[in-house]
């Protein structure tokens, strides 16, 4: 589904070069359902955007549902994205006066689907959330783990191959956390990939396989136990 090779992302400003991804390499499989855990600052959002073609990287390549995604234009980039991926972030990022409805109509109308497809999908996507009975609720009259489900009924009226998930359940108290979690497990059972970045264990514990970031690579679990056997070593010299 997603296979990055040695990408490379750096953000430069006047005074300083960041290197956000470095000889970033990952895998992920259809279907495939990933946590990706790690410190603040490891390059985690930095690599969601990159695999959600949100921006641009320099080095290395990026195949997307066996599409090389590495050099398109910007167009090219908005349209897969459009059709392909859906976010879901840590803030719900509804519109606030518009009702559930219409909040999940947004990017069907920026895809300019015909109003009855948009009505079949919206009501499917909200049915699946069980929110059916929110349909004229303005998101202030929800509460959290609702507009998340909302955010995520947006999504899936968008029917996208792949969900990239930005600490979906930040916001969220542990009973909410769990129904979300649910939710994204149940979407996954249905075939859509989804890599979401998490800062629990007990989060990432529910995806299929977790994989560590620290300064903008994947942590190689192989080398792991070497380091941790040739500790001892380092600390008596
Ligand atoms: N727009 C930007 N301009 C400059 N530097 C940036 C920008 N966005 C991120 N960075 C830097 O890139 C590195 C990776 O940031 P990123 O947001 O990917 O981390 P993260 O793992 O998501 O952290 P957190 O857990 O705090 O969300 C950080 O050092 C950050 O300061
Ligand atoms: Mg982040």
């Amino acid at each position: 589904m997603l296979t990055m090779r040695d990408v490379r992302k750096v953000y430069r400003t006047d005074l300083i070069e960041t290197h956000a991804l470095s000889d970033f390499s990952l895998h992920v499989r259809p279907a495939e359902f990933v946590a990706v855990m790690g410190p603040s600052g490891s390059g985690k959002t930095t690599f969601l955007n990159v695999a959600g073609l949100l921006d641009t990287f320099e080095g290395g390549t990026y195949l997307l549902d066996g599409q090389d995604v590495s050099r398109l234009s910007d167009d090219q980039m908005s349209r897969i994205r459009n059709q392909k991926i859906g976010f879901v972030f840590q803030s719900f990022n509804l519109i606030p006066d518009l009702d559930v409805f219409d909040n999940v109509d947004v990017p069907l109308r920026y895809r300019g689907l015909p109003a009855a497809e948009r009505k079949d999908r919206i009501e499917r996507a909200l049915g699946l959330v069980g929110l059916s009975s929110r349909l004229r609720h303005l998101p202030s009259q929800l509460s959290g783990g609702q507009q998340q489900r909302v955010a995520i009924a947006r999504v899936l009226a968008g029917d996208p191959r792949l969900i990239l998930a930005d600490e979906p359940t930040g916001n969220l108290d542990s009973l909410m956390t769990r129904e979300i979690l649910d939710l994204l497990e149940e979407i996954n059972g249905r075939g859509t990939t989804i890599v979401m970045v998490t800062h629990s264990p007990e989060c990432a514990a529910r995806a299929h396989r977790q994989i560590h970031l620290l300064d903008g690579k994947v942590v190689d679990f192989d080398a792991v136990p070497t380091l941790a056997r040739e500790e001892p070593l380092a600390a008596a010299r």
